[in-house]
């Protein structure tokens, strides 16, 4: 299996630097068998998990839609490959001026009407660092500069044998809260962060509700725990 150190695709939030002490953590959890990472994002978590542990079932909770920009990365590469061409001629790392500015944004209309834009990534090879444009629109009022991207995305045998889903993560736990030997993996979105790319609001009821269910589980555990040691 090949092992990806950060997801195939900018994925603002993802885990990246978090590998090696999250593969500790996962190796204490020898008696689960179900992982299921509620707040999935780039599923980068997923991955590492089903790396450490490929006996175990995954499930990642895509709700950002992220396996869809995974599936369209041929058509990235290829709008891509195409602004590369258009822009040879201008220095890297630099503004974008006239007559290529509007040349880069025809480009990216006109692939929006064949059918379908990965902005997020896109942003990264066309916009100042740690920008993002989620739409045309959006893209139409920023200064674009010449960062776009050398090689080719690829996300082959990123997401095998993860089961994918994507739903509102209370749904998602609530079907799998009773069952024995599941991890949930509990990642959400911060408070005061920049979220624009998620989808939806995360506010401080959120956060709320969050510790709500994290309480719910570690209550489940120590039950659990007095039962088992009753039987004992
Ligand atoms: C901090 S990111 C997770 C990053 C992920 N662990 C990674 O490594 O890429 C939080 C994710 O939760 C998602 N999210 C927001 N509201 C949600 C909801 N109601 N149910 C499930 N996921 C949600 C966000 O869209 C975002 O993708």
């Amino acid at each position: 299996m090949k092992i990806y150190t950060q997801a195939p695709l900018p994925f603002m939030g993802q885990k990246r630097r978090w590998s090696s002490a999250f593969k500790t953590a996962l190796v204490s959890y020898s008696d689960c068998h179900t992982f299921i990472d509620l707040f999935g994002g780039s599923g980068l978590l997923s991955h590492f998990t089903k790396t450490v542990r490929p006996d175990a079932r995954v499930v990642y909770n895509d709700f950002d839609g992220y396996t869809r920009r995974l599936a369209e990365i041929p058509r990235t590469n290829e709008l891509l490959k195409e602004l590369r061409a258009m822009l040879s001629g201008c220095p890297d790392n630099k503004r974008i001026e006239e007559p290529y500015r509007s040349r880069v944004l025809q480009a990216v209309e006109r692939r929006e009407r064949e059918g379908y834009v990965d902005y997020v990534t896109l942003s990264a090879s066309v916009l100042f660092s740690g920008k993002y444009a989620t739409s045309l629109a959006q893209l139409r009022k920023e200064t674009l500069y010449n960062t776009v991207r050398t090689s080719d995305y690829c996300a082959d045998g990123y997401l095998d044998g993860i089961t994918v889903t994507h739903e509102d993560y209370r749904a998602l736990f609530d079907r799998w809260k009773s069952e024995d030997g599941v991890c949930f993996l509990i990642d959400p979105p911060y408070l005061s962060t920049q979220t624009s790319t998620y989808t939806g609001y995360w506010r401080l009821r959120d956060y709320l509700d969050v510790l709500r269910l994290l309480r719910h589980q570690l209550l489940l555990l120590h039950i659990r725990e007095k039962l088992h040691h009753r039987a004992l």
